[in-house]
């Protein structure tokens, strides 16, 4: 059983249903196909007096159950306080948190409204799987309601610095709510480290070497899970999407020189106009390359209502017509930036086509694009993976370019060691690379998720190694 604030239909019904979800979404569906489990959270939709739909049976082999927001609600859980505050603290950026006292009251309140509305559907022996920083009071509100079942929580965004999580006036609250859960996942050994930290010294806990805390009186185990991708599955649907009309247009779209390519929510923790800027800096500096490449930055709407992304969006618009504007050729044009999602399978086709993808995010939990461009590349003639030092994802796969995003003469510089590669290290490093992501899959996250949450929630289990 699982509960998150969004939920991934098996069958999206609009493209951006399919593009724009999310890696929680892209992930949870995937581990959900393969256990026939519930899945709850919010529908979606926005209703006065919001009604309870499912569960209902998607043709994944999962069952969906979901409930409205009202308006208010929206605004102060979803937008408010998670995405204004939590979302910001949680990406180290804390001097972008809007905080406000109401916003957090809506928050508690939702988390008690889900609580109310899965308790009816959950069985005796069913484990409860919580999703990312929407819900981190839900396990304590389980708890208080008498429920003895395991339940397990997972973070998909990053952990920041103790103090940095500190900035949120609610913190304590937020981390004693939290720890009600008898497993804490994390996507990285560093996120588990600043969490550890959180509990010695904000906290006053304890946390020992085999994983097991305490704190706030309660017992608890925290580990490291890195979310990932079924690899040889997303591998066939980029094979057979490689032709894809999409594909062509976007061939003759760049001249058919070589692509780079950037996919991403509109998200101003994605890094986007550092990657452009130092695109423009590679125009700048090696001028025999403009017409043998284009960049193509796939951006999807995402909260489109809040300031920061309303700023994000302006500030792309801006930075990517200047570079057209200095640098467009009557027949090139070294820039697309595409405001919109595409479907899945689509994707994966323009992923196999791209000669480099760059993923550069300033602070991301895994990012699954990288993993995702991994997977789809041609064995025999594979691209170039350009990956944030800042993205969990870089922590696994180290054979990628890893750069500093913030260093946009660093980030140009590796962009033409990227384009100039030798197939012989290409191959090399998505070798590497590729075998990183069939040891650690999509099913090999919640497996062993799953086997972790049964012995920390059975106290006479030995701690989970490895
Ligand atoms: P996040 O969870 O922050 O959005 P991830 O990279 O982990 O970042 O996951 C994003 C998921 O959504 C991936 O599966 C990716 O393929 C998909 N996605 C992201 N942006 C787009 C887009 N513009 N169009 C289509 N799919 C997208
Ligand atoms: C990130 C978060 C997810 C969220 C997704 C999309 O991946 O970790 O919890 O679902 O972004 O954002 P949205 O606000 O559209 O759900």
């Amino acid at each position: 059983m699982v509960i998150s604030n969004r939920v991934a239909r098996a069958d999206p019904r609009t493209t951006e249903d399919a593009g724009a979800s999310g890696g929680l979404a892209v992930a949870v569906r995937e581990a959900l196909s393969e256990t026939a489990g519930l899945w709850f959270g919010w529908s979606g939709q926005l209703s006065e007096t919001p009604a309870l739909h499912g569960p209902e049976m998607q043709p994944g082999g999962y069952r969906i159950a979901t409930v409205d927001l009202t308006p208010a609600d929206h605004r102060g859980y979803y937008n408010g306080y998670a995405n204004e505050a939590l979302w910001p603290v949680l990406h180290s950026a804390p001097h972008l948190m809007h905080h406000d006292a109401d916003r957090y009251t809506a928050y508690r309140s939702v988390n008690r409204q889900f609580v109310d509305r899965l308790l009816p559907l959950l069985h005796p022996d069913d484990m409860i799987w919580i999703h990312d920083y929407h819900l981190l009071p839900a396990a304590e509100e389980l708890r208080r309601r008498g429920l003895r079942n395991p339940i397990g929580f997972f973070l998909h965004t990053p952990f920041p610095a103790a103090d940095a999580f500190a900035a949120l006036p609610e913190h304590r609250a937020l981390v004693e709510g939290l720890v009600h859960a008898d497993l804490i996942g994390f996507q990285t050994a560093s996120d588990l480290r600043a969490f550890q930290d959180y509990i010695r010294w904000e906290a006053g806990g304890s946390v020992s070497m085999d994983g097991r805390m305490e704190a706030f009186g309660r017992h608890f185990r925290a580990s490291v899970f890195p979310i990932s991708i079924d690899p040889a599955a997303f591998a066939l649907t980029a094979e057979r999407n490689a032709d894809s009309d999409y594909c062509l247009k976007l061939a003759r779209g760049t001249g058919r020189g070589a692509l780079l390519l950037g996919v991403d929510r509109l998200d101003y923790t994605k890094g986007l106009p550092h990657r452009m800027l130092a695109y423009e800096r590679l125009l700048e500096l090696q001028p025999d390359l403009r017409r043998r490449m284009a960049f193509v930055q796939i951006a999807s709407q995402s909260r489109s209502k809040l300031p920061e992304y309303v700023a994000i969006r302006r500030e792309l618009e801006e930075i990517s017509g200047r570079i057209n504007g200095r640098f467009s050729e009557p027949d090139w044009t070294p820039l697309r930036y595409i405001n919109r999602g595409i479907p899945r399978e689509t994707l994966a086709g323009v992923l196999r086509m791209a000669r480099m993808a760059v993923v550069t995010p300033l602070h991301d939990g895994m990012n699954l694009v990288a993993k995702e461009y991994v997977a789809a590349q041609n064995p025999e003639d594979p691209g170039v993976l350009m990956l944030s030092r800042f993205a969990g994802a870089a922590q696994e796969l180290d054979a990628a370019l890893i750069v500093n995003p913030l260093d946009h003469d660093e980030t140009a510089r590796r962009m033409h060691q990227g384009l100039t590669m030798s197939l012989e290290e290409r191959r090399e490093r998505w070798e590497a690379m590729m075998a990183v992501l069939s040891a650690n899959d999509v099913s090999r996250w919640w497996r062993s998720f799953v086997r972790a949450l049964a012995d920390a929630a059975n106290p006479t289990a030995q701690p989970p190694t490895g």
